[in-house]
């Protein structure tokens, strides 16, 4: 007789938060008694945590959907299951498309993934996309790093942006509580975990959704007094957050940033358009002026800060002279990196029924020109690193050459070099950078922590 061990593949597509709920999902099926399975055509239970904020993001998956509904007409004790975004935004409609599903998830739902295995297992086939409220996890989740950790401070997003299908299917902004975000590093601090990133969707709303209001009148929680009050957690060296928007962006949370030793000199906002007029058919509620002054004042008060964002080209109705705007405010700030993407109508949103639609060329070679002068600038941007002395958060090997070890300054470049990684992984080392390329740079360890003494 042999004992059935059962074995568990996660396949995560999309966003951080996507990352952070699969290790939450994950640390649900290893607590039930399944393993991990690297290779997906050896597990009994397959999850695939879905994304769809652009159309190739969502074709994605069906493709790989469309290999395990086949075989699972050989193993028909495989369970199927689809988490996430296009879970959320599909629901029903997934079922009919690829009837050999067992579940369908949306991302509130996350949680809940024992409660709905159980059905399953009892011959169910479940959908779960109803709106809820998100209850703390107790489950440990089953991290992919042991080094550096994300943790969520709010869940969903009230924006309208008019491109965007997040807030459909993410549910309304919920905030979790102080006392049980810092329980949460706390644990991480005790595990060994170096480096937190807190993570929202518009993290400059935590807090609103949460009781009490100050003397001034402001709320108490507010994601500056969240900073204030979880950053001498003991163990964590190095705090992070993603992502601000730059409508609630306040110079007290960059003061906060400034003065907080922990809290690591970058910046994640997205500005998704250079021009005016585009920024207020996206509805994102600021003007170009406004996201200027923003980057003004982070330097004013943390000359050094890296800065990274979002763009997006080919919005319905972009003119060459608007796409020439965002040119212009990528070449005037100089970011340190730059995520781009062509837009792409998405179903349930405003802006994918105008009729303005860009051609997918005139989008594409808008695509190519912003990168090209997004890879000159963030190569200019490192040059600023050579001959300095950075401290390094070393996070692993190498992939490409097992001789050097990678992780990140503080700043969040991506820096290599030379080490052992079974010595040096989780260190602070202080790197003297000897090269540096548009997104990464190499250097020499100037002072390495005390050997292992065994
Ligand atoms: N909450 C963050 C971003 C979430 S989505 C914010 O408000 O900035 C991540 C990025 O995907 C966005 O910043 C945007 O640049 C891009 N994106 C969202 N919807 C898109 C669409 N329909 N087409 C192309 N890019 C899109
Ligand atoms: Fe989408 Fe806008 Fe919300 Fe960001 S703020 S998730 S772009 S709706
Ligand atoms: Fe994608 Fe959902 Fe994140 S749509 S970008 S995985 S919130």
């Amino acid at each position: 007789m042999t004992t059935a061990r059962r074995y568990y593949h996660i396949t995560t597509f999309g966003c951080q938060m996507n990352k952070a709920d699969s290790e939450r999902m994950a640390g649900i099926l290893e607590n039930m008694g399944f393993e991990w399975s690297e290779d997906p055509n050896q597990a009994d239970i397959i999850l695939y945590n879905t994304c769809t904020i652009r159309d190739n993001a969502e074709q994605k998956v069906y493709s790989y959907l469309g290999r395990q509904a086949k075989r699972k007409h050989e193993k028909p004790d495989l369970t199927l299951i689809v988490a996430g975004c296009v879970a959320q935004q599909e629901g029903e409609a997934l079922l009919r498309r690829v009837p050999e599903l067992d579940l369908v998830m949306g991302p509130q739902h996350a949680n809940r993934l024992q409660d709905l295995l159980q059905q399953v297992f009892e011959g169910n086939q479940v959908v779960a996309t109803e709106p809820i409220h998100i209850m703390e996890d107790i489950t440990k989740p089953r991290r992919d790093s042991t080094v550096t950790a994300w943790v969520n401070v709010i869940y969903g997003c009230n924006e309208r942006c008019t491109y965007c299908v997040v807030p459909n299917v993410r549910g309304v902004e919920q905030s979790r509580t102080p006392k049980a975000i810092r329980a949460e590093i706390e644990e991480l601090g005790r595990q060994g975990y170096k480096e937190i990133t807190l993570l929202g969707q518009n993290i400059d709303a935590y807090g609103r959704d949460l009781p009490g209001v100050t003397a001034e009148g402001r709320h108490q929680h507010t994601f500056t007094d969240l900073l204030y009050f979880v950053h001498d957690v003991p163990g964590i060296e190095r705090l992070r957050f993603a992502t601000s928007h730059p409508r609630y962006f306040t110079e007290r949370l960059i003061r906060a940033c400034a003065e907080l030793p922990k809290v690591c000199e970058h910046f994640h906002i997205p500005f998704q358009s250079g021009d005016n007029e585009v920024l207020k058919r996206m509805a994102r509620g600021y003007t170009q002026e406004k996201y200027r002054r923003i980057i003004d004042t982070i330097r004013k008060y943390i000359p050094d800060a890296a800065i990274s964002a979002d763009a997006i080209v080919g919005f319905p109705g972009e003119t060459e002279q608007q796409f020439q705007n965002t040119l212009k405010l990528v070449e005037d700030i100089g970011f340190d990196q730059l995520n781009t993407a062509a837009y792409s109508p998405r179903p349930g949103t405003p802006a994918a029924q105008w009729s303005d639609q860009i051609d997918e060329e005139v989008k594409s070679d808008r695509l190519q020109r912003l990168n090209h002068l997004v890879a000159t600038k963030a190569a200019e941007r490192s040059q600023r690193y050579l001959g300095r002395i950075e401290e390094v958060l070393v996070e692993d090997q190498n992939p490409k050459d097992k001789t050097q070890v990678m992780g990140r300054t503080r700043t969040n470049r991506l820096t290599f070099f030379t080490g052992d990684i079974n010595q040096l992984k989780g260190k602070l080392v202080k790197v003297k950078i000897t090269e540096a390329r548009a997104f990464s740079l190499t250097g020499e360890p100037i002072e390495l922590p005390a050997p292992i003494l065994v």
